[in-house]
């Protein structure tokens, strides 16, 4: 079952849509769903100054990608990089167990986002 915030966060998603002139770019797909995410990052002095995600998958999925856009703002780059799975997943009170490979999603997205960024300096 989920947790309550799980729920929370996927009934009202923080942070869901699209930064048009975005500095970084990352998409990731679930080769398991079929489920995909795209993350957008606005960059600022070193640190993320804003973070959108458009993602069509299940309700872990999109949960996951709120909570990570909620961790990630306003950290510097180093920082957001470190940001796991795992703590994505306690940061939510726990997933299933067959529901953790989709906060794979929110973290490897936000990471490929980074690097997109730091491609382009
Ligand atoms: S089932 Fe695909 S990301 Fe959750």
């Amino acid at each position: 079952m989920y947790s309550k915030k799980v729920i929370e966060h996927f009934n009202n998603p923080r942070n869901m849509g699209e930064i048009k002139d975005a500095d970084g770019i990352g998409t990731v797909g679930n080769p398991v769903c079929g489920d995909l995410m795209t993350m957008y990052i606005k960059v600022k002095d070193g640190r993320l100054e804003d973070i959108k995600f458009k993602t069509f998958g299940c309700a872990a999925a999109i949960a996951t990608s709120s909570m990570i856009t909620e961790l990630a703002k306003g950290k510097k780059i180093e920082d957001a990089l470190k940001i796991t799975r795992n703590d994505i997943a306690d940061e939510l009170d726990g997933l299933p167990p067959i529901k953790m490979h989709c906060s794979n999603l929110a973290a490897d997205g936000l990471h490929e986002a980074i690097k997109d960024y730091l491609s382009k300096k």
